[in-house]
């Protein structure tokens, strides 16, 4: 079970998310936990005060340090295996390994960033910065839906099935081959006579072979990482005589 506990100005936007699907699911089975807490609720003064004009003058308001600081304490179990995380576009790029991390812990602080930024001072309380790619939403509630959603489907159970190949690296993997389902024949467009063969072997290859075409294609710098087995670079190799007969 891994409990989550979300920091922001705005909860309503997790109301639909958390509601669906996988996540949903996930929570009724009692895998995760997810609580999402109002920002607001631990500011101290009456109106709630959640940002204030940056010291030094400039554009943009800045969020409060008091709020994210007793958030965190409020909601941080002294136990082992918890982590507090900032989403903030000046982080770490978020990755299927570091997900696959988080998928072990017992407790996952998240926090929102909104505005402009966060006081720098809330940085001593957080233990990891992570972005979800380069460029900028208007607050870290979208990039804290897709850790949640990348992480939730890492717990063992969640997808049903426990030793899933999600266990590997995604580094480790090549891109997936093309799916088809029917009808056979839409809009002139057919499936590939392979997959109606019934000839599991030549389907097995003919998908393998399909993925390192994808992968040689679109995501080069994965292929060099990944431990090709002979038959894959045998494969490669026909498909290298495919596009240039000469060779
Ligand atoms: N907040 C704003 N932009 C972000 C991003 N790219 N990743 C994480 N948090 C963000």
């Amino acid at each position: 079970m891994v409990r989550f506990d979300i920091l922001t100005l705005f909860p309503n936007m997790f109301s639909s998310p958390l509601n669906e699907s996988i996540l949903k699911r996930a929570q009724q089975k009692g895998l995760v936990e997810i609580k999402v807490h109002d920002l607001r609720d631990f500011s101290s003064d009456k109106h709630h005060t959640a940002d204030d004009y940056p010291y030094g003058g400039g554009r943009g308001m800045v969020m409060k340090p008091e709020l994210i600081i007793k958030g965190i304490e409020k909601v941080t179990s002294p136990i082992e295996g918890s982590r507090v995380i900032l989403m903030t576009p000046q982080g770490k790029r978020f990755d299927h390994a570091y997900a696959l991390k988080l998928s072990w812990l017992s407790q996952i602080v998240i926090i929102c960033g909104r505005y402009e930024g966060v006081d720098e001072r809330v940085r001593k309380y957080v233990d990891d910065e992570i972005s979800i790619g380069d460029y900028i939403l208007s607050g870290g509630e979208l990039a804290a839906m897709v850790l949640l959603d990348t992480v939730t489907r890492l717990i063992p159970g969640v997808l049903g099935n426990p030793g899933s190949p999600e266990d590997e690296s995604f580094s480790n993997r090549l891109l997936e081959y093309p799916q088809y389902t029917r009808p056979r024949k839409y809009r002139g467009l057919e499936v590939p006579e392979v997959l109606l063969s019934g000839n599991h072997g030549e389907i097995k290859r003919w998908r393998r072979m399909q993925s390192l075409k994808r992968t040689l294609e679109r995501r080069p710098d994965l292929l060099e990482q990944i431990d090709l087995s002979d038959e894959d670079l045998s494969l490669l190799s026909e498909m290298r005589k495919e596009s240039d007969p000469s060779k």
